[in-house]
């Protein structure tokens, strides 16, 4: 692996070790919600999803023997609310590496933090490159997967581009719960409009989500039950290019994880008026011929999915739903990847 390392350029002492690297969030079509292990971040299900293009996080890490404790600076400001995730993601990599040196994390995302647009994913998975290229560890991109499903669930699948899998794995130790690669973006090409319907962090975070999910609601089993077919159903999808297929079961996949969550107690309930206006809007461009479908993670932010063919019109479509403030449209991306430390500064 290339090891990025442009010390002249960014301020620091000369024996720091620091690089930088992008990674763009990704989508999940069959949904992850359930940890079978919570310190480990294991999944009780598989998942499967799309990586971005348009958006990202870019971030840099530096480790210093000048520094007395870790840090964080995201999107320009100092976030202590962070530092507890970063360090634990940062303490992954420095025991690969057999050392303590603190680091200094500056991270920038192009895109609103926290509003169930899965910045986490983005944001573990570039530290993870940028650590592990500041480290000199040469991780393989498996374990790269592996590390980054430690800091956050989603983000071992933003180590890959285009079409992801996610196994839920049967170890213990989770070694084998590891994103795979099942189709570049460029294999087929789709289009995502994200309608945004608020920009406020959300009141829930996904993993006391999921464990309010798995502790009270009646549905719990049978999610867990349903989650192969739905994958082998989504896989097949792929394979053939077949979006109509693809649509179905990836709206049978968002709605009954909200099911899911809507049954818990108390009821998690992550949509908003705007949310629910556009999945309207989705279904009546589908009915109308329009090769679109809707998703929605643990925030309001709807996710319009299409071919290429109809981005246009479904941006325009979801733009005029009450409430919508922002759509923002973009293709599918490619895997994690460095980046030069400046590129990371001025970000
Ligand atoms: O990895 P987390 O903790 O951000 O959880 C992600 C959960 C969903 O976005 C709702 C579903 C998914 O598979 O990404």
């Amino acid at each position: 692996m290339s090891r990025t390392l442009d010390s002249d350029r960014s301020p620091g002492a000369p024996n720091d070790r620091v690089a930088a690297a992008q990674a763009q969030p990704n989508i999940a079509l069959i949904k992850y919600w359930g940890k079978r292990d919570v310190a480990l971040n294991l999944p009780v299900v598989g998942s499967l999803s799309i990586t971005l293009d348009t958006l990202w996080t870019r971030t840099e890490v530096r480790f210093s023997d000048a520094l007395d404790a870790d840090s964080i600076v995201l999107n320009g400001k100092s976030d202590p609310k962070q530092l507890k995730r970063t360090s634990a993601c940062l303490d992954l990599l420095r025991a690969r590496a057999g050392i303590r040196t603190r680091a200094a994390v500056v991270s920038t995302n192009n895109f609103p933090t926290g509003a169930g647009l899965a910045s986490s994913a983005s944001g573990f998975a570039a530290m993870v490159l940028a650590g592990d290229a500041a480290l000199g560890l040469n991780l393989t991109p498996a374990e790269q997967s592996v590390l980054a499903r430690r800091c956050s669930g989603s983000a071992a699948r933003s180590i890959f581009g285009g079409y992801v899998e996610w196994a839920h794995g049967s170890r213990a130790d989770g070694e084998d719960s590891v994103a795979t690669p099942l189709l570049p973006a460029d294999a087929w090409p789709l289009s995502v409009a994200v309608a945004i319907t608020s920009t406020a962090e959300k009141a829930i975070g996904s993993t006391e989500g999921m464990n309010r999910t798995a502790d009270t609601s009646p549905y719990q089993d049978a999610w867990i039950d349903s989650q192969e077919a739905d994958l082998a159903e989504a896989r097949a999808a792929i394979a053939e290019r077949d979006f109509e297929r693809l649509a179905d079961i990836s709206e049978h996949s968002c709605l009954k994880m909200h099911a899911l969550a809507l049954a818990a107690k108390p009821g998690l309930l992550y949509w908003n008026a705007a949310t629910v206006a556009a999945m309207h809007v989705v279904r009546s461009l589908r009915a109308q011929g329009v090769p679109v479908f809707f998703t929605i993670d643990a925030g309001p932010q709807l996710k319009a999915v299409c071919l290429p063919s109809a981005a246009s019109r479904v941006a325009a479509a979801l733009r005029e739903v009450p409430g919508v403030l922002n759509v923002v449209e973009t293709g599918l991306g490619g895997p994690a990847h460095l980046i030069p430390t400046a590129a990371a500064a001025a970000a």
